[in-house]
């Protein structure tokens, strides 16, 4: 049985300058992206991304995908901070569980497969294909594994695999800031568009790993366990 309190126990993390800030940081970054990337429902066809390669962007299921793409990227950008902070800090089970269902549909019915659709498409020829269907296929594996987990009744091993799908979701926010930073730098589109999408990809599997490590570690030391227990 899972009770609020296997939540809590991560409570010392929650609570810590250093995680305050970052989740600060995050979810500004996460706004800004949803507030930018909503402006596609709009559904006016002149945005550069669908522009520049006209053949594919104009295809009807392409399309289809694509607005389901983004959004269960927002959804996910969206309920992901609720859920880690409502299982973080041992908030309430019921709307963790719910909020979780609203998250794995958009995870794994839209923005996953509809990801691995348009890889077949997306720019940055086979370098940029391979690092987007990479992204996909372990975005699927870790929305899967973490969902196994918990129907286990596994809490640490859910948390730890949902954390780095989390990472993997940021990593829509990494590669825009990356794009952009490139573009300063006066690097050339093809190249900043497969530079971005690789470095973004290895930081949020990198970031993935370590803070479910942190998570994990903390998990596994009794002394904080019994002082954060509620
Ligand atoms: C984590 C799994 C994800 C995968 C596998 C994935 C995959 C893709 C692929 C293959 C493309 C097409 C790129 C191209 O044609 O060049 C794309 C574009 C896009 N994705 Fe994702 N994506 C993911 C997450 C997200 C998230 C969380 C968002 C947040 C809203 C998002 C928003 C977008 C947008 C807006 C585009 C259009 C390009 C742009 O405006 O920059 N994606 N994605």
């Amino acid at each position: 049985m899972i009770t609020p309190a296997a939540f809590g126990r991560w409570r010392p993390l929650a609570w810590s300058w250093p995680g305050k800030v970052a989740a600060l940081v995050l979810l500004a970054g996460s706004l800004a992206l949803i507030v930018q990337v909503g402006r596609y429902f709009t559904f006016d066809s002149r945005f550069a991304f669908f522009v520049e390669r006209p053949e594919i962007t104009a295809d009807r299921v392409w399309r289809a995908c694509f607005y389901l793409h983004v959004a269960g990227g927002i959804l996910c950008l969206a309920t992901s901070p609720l859920l880690l902070w409502n299982g973080v800090a041992g908030g309430r089970l019921a709307l963790h569980r719910a909020v979780g269902r609203v998250h794995a549909v958009a995870a794994l019915g839209w923005v996953g497969p509809t990801g691995l659709y348009m890889t077949a498409f997306a720019k940055g020829g086979s370098a940029g294909q391979v690092g987007f269907l990479l992204l996909g296929v372990w975005f699927i594996v870790t929305n899967l594994a973490g969902i196994a987990a918990i129907r286990r009744r596994e809490v640490p091993a859910h948390v730890v695999w949902m954390v780095r799908s989390y990472a993997l979701i940021l990593s829509a926010l990494t590669f825009r800031v990356l794009h952009w930073l490139c573009h300063r730098l006066g690097s050339d589109a093809a190249t900043n568009y497969v530079v971005a999408t690789w470095v973004s990809l290895v930081l949020a599997i990198v970031a993935g790993e370590l803070v479910g490590a942190r998570l994990a570690s903390i998990r596994r030391e009794p002394a904080m366990l019994q002082a954060s227990i509620p």
